[in-house]
């Protein structure tokens, strides 16, 4: 760096570069755990798998991680805000109040960090008033469903999105540009009604959810998006209801299942979806049960026995998951989310959008409010595509489309 540079004016400029914050720990020579701070952790290699992290050469803390020769990098939450204070300070009592274990390896971990990372030292590089310390990943896990935490400009932060897009599988380009142009909309309803607003459609013999907007529902702190759930009844009825291909698929998919339990035809809630133009869904214990299996899979990935109890449950929530009366003055009901179907310029349906997130009392007048707004940003959609668009149809609309 050039001495000319002022160094107030050097911190003022970078610290407008956001980054992610994680707390470095390790145990000192009397097996006392220690931990410091950090910004400038980063991804270095996939092969040989390294990462590094910068401390300052006054670091007591980095003395103590090089003399044991392995650290663990733990990834702060947003919810960790103070647990990023205490490993900035100095001292000794830095882990006082907080959770933690100690790892088979001897590291400690603390309990709620998004992700861990053990690791050995590989090198150390001199870098002016810091080292970068290089260290060879030997084990590491994502072990908690959460946004991380930020620090932009001396300030901590969450990450907020607008909207978030599934990452570019193969199997999702297509879908993916379409949800491009669905997503300024998206924004629009989120915002508007104070909701989540997010975009699904049919891939192969799942759904995907595409892309979302607006806070999280359900006060989670972590995006949903790239979730895959079976298509199979009673979920999403509109991405079929337009097309009598797909409905037969999609009940064929029940049947190979074997694990749907109520005694309706699927054919019903087509039927009953089609009718009205959009989807409603209620919440139920199943439904529960199938939210958290699903969001445990975002985190851990999907194993063969997650897949079954995943189906197990889709085959256990009931036609009762798309009630056909919103207005009988008898029942309370706790309604979950509302679908529309978005279609082309052949009719097709190629993605569904749905709000997610409604207030616990919201009723049948909210509903229509609902998808008053849904309709319209759907059909916007509709109109935003070209009309040569190559995206597999969730659907082929045989029937009326209203
Ligand atoms: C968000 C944030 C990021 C930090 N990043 C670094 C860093 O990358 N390198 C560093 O040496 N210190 C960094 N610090 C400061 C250290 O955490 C702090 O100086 C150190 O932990 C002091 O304790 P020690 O002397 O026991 O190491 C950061 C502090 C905060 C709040």
């Amino acid at each position: 760096m050039s001495e000319s540079i002022d160094p107030q004016h050097f911190r003022h400029v970078l610290g407008h570069f956001p980054t992610g914050v994680a707390a470095v720990t390790s145990c000192d020579d009397t097996g006392a755990p220690v931990g410091m701070t950090v910004g400038s952790f980063v991804s270095v290699s996939l092969s040989p798998p390294l990462v590094a992290f910068l401390p300052g050469k006054q670091s007591r803390t980095s003395a103590q991680i090089l003399q044991n020769g392995r650290f663990c990098i733990n990834v702060l939450g947003a919810h960790q805000e103070s647990a990023s204070r205490a490993f900035a300070t100095g001292g000794d009592r830095k882990f006082d109040g907080l959770d933690w274990t100690l790892s088979s390896s001897d590291l400690p971990r603390l309990d709620s960090a998004v992700a861990w990372i053990e690791c050995t030292v590989d090198a150390v590089h001199d870098a002016g008033d810091h080292d970068i310390v290089v260290g060879r990943v030997t084990s590491l896990d994502a072990a908690a469903p959460s946004l991380p935490l930020l620090f932009f400009q001396g300030g901590y932060g969450r990450f907020s999105p607008l909207s978030l897009a599934a990452a570019g599988e193969p199997d999702l380009i297509e879908h993916l540009k379409l949800v491009d142009l669905a997503r300024p909309v998206m924004e629009e309803v989120a915002a508007a009604n104070d909701v989540e607003c997010l975009a699904s459609s049919t891939v192969g013999d799942e759904i995907v959810l595409l892309a979302t907007a607006g806070t999280p529902a359900g006060g989670r702190t972590y995006s949903r998006v790239g979730q895959r759930l079976p298509h199979i009844p009673p979920l999403g009825t509109a991405l079929v209801a337009w097309s009598e291909k797909a409905t037969k698929a999609w009940m064929a998919r029940a049947q190979a299942s074997s694990s749907l339990c109520w005694e309706h035809d699927p054919r019903q809630l087509v039927d009953r979806v089609r009718a009205r133009g959009w989807s409603v869904a209620t919440w139920s214990d199943t439904l529960r049960k199938l939210e958290s299996s699903v969001d445990e899979t975002t985190v851990r990935g999907l194993t063969p026995h997650g897949r079954q109890a995943i189906r197990h449950l889709v085959g256990q929530l009931g036609s009762e998951h798309e009630p056909d009366d919103l207005h009988d003055p008898s029942r309370r009901y706790s309604i979950r989310s509302v679908s529309v179907p978005v279609f082309d310029a052949r009719n097709h349906v190629v993605m569904q959008l749905t709000v997610d997130g409604l207030p616990p009392d919201a009723g049948p007048a909210d509903v229509g409010r609902y998808v008053t707004h849904l309709k319209n940003a759907a059909q916007r959609v509709s109109h935003a595509l070209p009309s040569t668009e190559q995206v597999p149809p969730a659907a082929t609309v045989e029937r009326n489309r209203r």
